[in-house]
């Protein structure tokens, strides 16, 4: 908010539209009074509890969870574009290893989009099966890039397997192992829990790309662009980075990494660092998804063993909340979990694409179902009109 702005008799503006309600949206509900988070009405943590990826896609498309029936034909239209797309592979394999995986599936989703032959047919049936297939398809460009990182160049992808579900087949086609339950089931939640959070500020950029009457793909493109950044998504990698920076020390006890990582950060905070991983533009007092990503991550702590990483987390926020009362956000444990189960730091904002694909496209539909072109106004600052030189 900017009050010094009417100050100087200018409209009132709102930094980073701070507050501002842009529209009406029925996907989901954000209650920073109560921390909850509702997806079409049903509180987010029963549904991490109790339902597969697919259900909560399918809820936040259609605004219902379906039935056997239903779940069961999504399941199998999913499975029929899990393969990894040649092109799309000509298309990574074309890029350096060393540029940012955010660049590679941006690329990956562009090309998708220009393969696509229903891409500028936005009519609603057409538009559905277009969020499915993109969410289907995202696993295999995630998996293979990672994999071709680690082989230092093109590769081989993993094929899909037919008869594991979407997180299953996830970790198998990025692994080529049988994920032990309690990894499945945490990559799971962290899927749902990323899913969909109302007018956040990459959903945002997919409705002003949809507002224009431009393609899914086209916003989806978009929205991984403000995705990326360290303010949004690219937050969970920060998080490794800072466990990185205080030095991530396997078979350290718990106690001893919580002190080092609380002596960290009072110097972070004395040097007025931004500390990522905390504090949230609409949560003041805690974000909602935390609680059930922490339990998440207790159970991957107690399956891999890694205590130091536990001690590292406590000491952070424990530092964190007696300084400045500033809460953990989603990326806070979700980051630490994605490192748990061996995915390159680098890949973390790439498994939030995998998740946040199904808010987007739930929000094209949502947009172009009652579209007005978002267009605000600039309050014009700039240089006095004034005559060009020997005009
Ligand atoms: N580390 C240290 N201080 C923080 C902080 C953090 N992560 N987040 C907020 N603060 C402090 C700010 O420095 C500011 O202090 P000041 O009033 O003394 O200047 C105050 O808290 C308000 O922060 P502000 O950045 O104005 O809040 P915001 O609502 O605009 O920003 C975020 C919200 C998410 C951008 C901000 O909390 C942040 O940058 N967090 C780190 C990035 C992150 O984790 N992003 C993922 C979000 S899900």
């Amino acid at each position: 908010m900017s009050p010094t702005a009417q100050d100087q008799g200018r409209p009132e503006i709102r930094k980073g539209l701070n507050g501002v309600v842009a529209d009406v949206s029925a996907i989901s509900k954000v209650n920073p009074e109560t921390n909850s988070l509702l997806y079409r009405g049903y509180p987010v943590p029963q549904l991490a509890a109790t339902q597969p990826f697919e259900s909560v896609a399918h809820l936040l498309w259609t605004g219902e969870l379906p039935d056997e029936q239903e779940l069961a034909a999504l399941q199998d239209r999913f499975r029929a574009h899990r393969a990894l797309d040649p092109t799309v592979k000509a298309a990574l394999d074309a890029l350096p290893t060393t540029c940012h995986p955010m660049d590679s599936v941006r690329t990956a989703i562009s090309t998708l989009g220009a393969l696509d032959p229903d891409a500028e047919d936005s009519s609603p049936v057409t538009e559905l099966a277009k969020a499915e297939r993109l969410t289907a398809q995202l696993p295999a460009v995630i998996a293979y890039e990672q994999r071709r990182r680690r082989a230092g160049g093109p590769t081989e992808p993993i094929p899909a397997r037919e008869d594991l579900d979407h997180s299953r087949n996830f970790l198998w086609m990025t692994f080529g192992q049988e994920p032990a339950p309690e990894v499945v089931d945490a990559f799971r939640i962290s899927l749902i829990l990323y899913a969909e959070h109302s007018f956040n500020a990459s959903t945002f950029t997919a409705r002003v790309i949809t507002s224009t009457l431009s393609d899914l793909h086209s916003a989806v493109t978009g929205a991984i662009g403000a995705l990326k950044g360290s303010l949004h998504g690219g937050a969970n990698e920060a998080v490794m980075h800072t466990f990185d920076e205080i030095g991530i020390r396997p078979g350290e006890s718990a106690a001893e990494a919580k002190e080092r990582a609380r002596v960290w950060m009072e110097e972070a905070l004395a040097q007025k660092r931004k500390v990522m991983g905390f504090g949230h533009r609409v949560y003041k007092n805690g974000d909602s998804r935390v609680p059930t990503m922490k339990q998440a991550m207790d159970a991957m702590i107690a399956h891999t063993g890694r205590e130091e990483i536990l001690g590292l987390y406590d000491g952070l926020e424990q530092a964190m909340d007696e300084a400045k009362s500033i809460k953990p956000n989603l990326d806070y444990p979700a980051g630490p979990v994605y490192h748990l189960m061996g995915f390159d730091t680098e890949l973390f904002t790439p498994l939030f694409i995998a998740a946040r694909v199904t808010g987007w496209t739930a929000h094209v539909m949502e947009q172009r179902a009652s579209n007005a072109l978002i267009r605000p106004l600039s309050h014009y600052d700039g240089a006095d009109e004034r005559a060009v030189p020997g005009a």
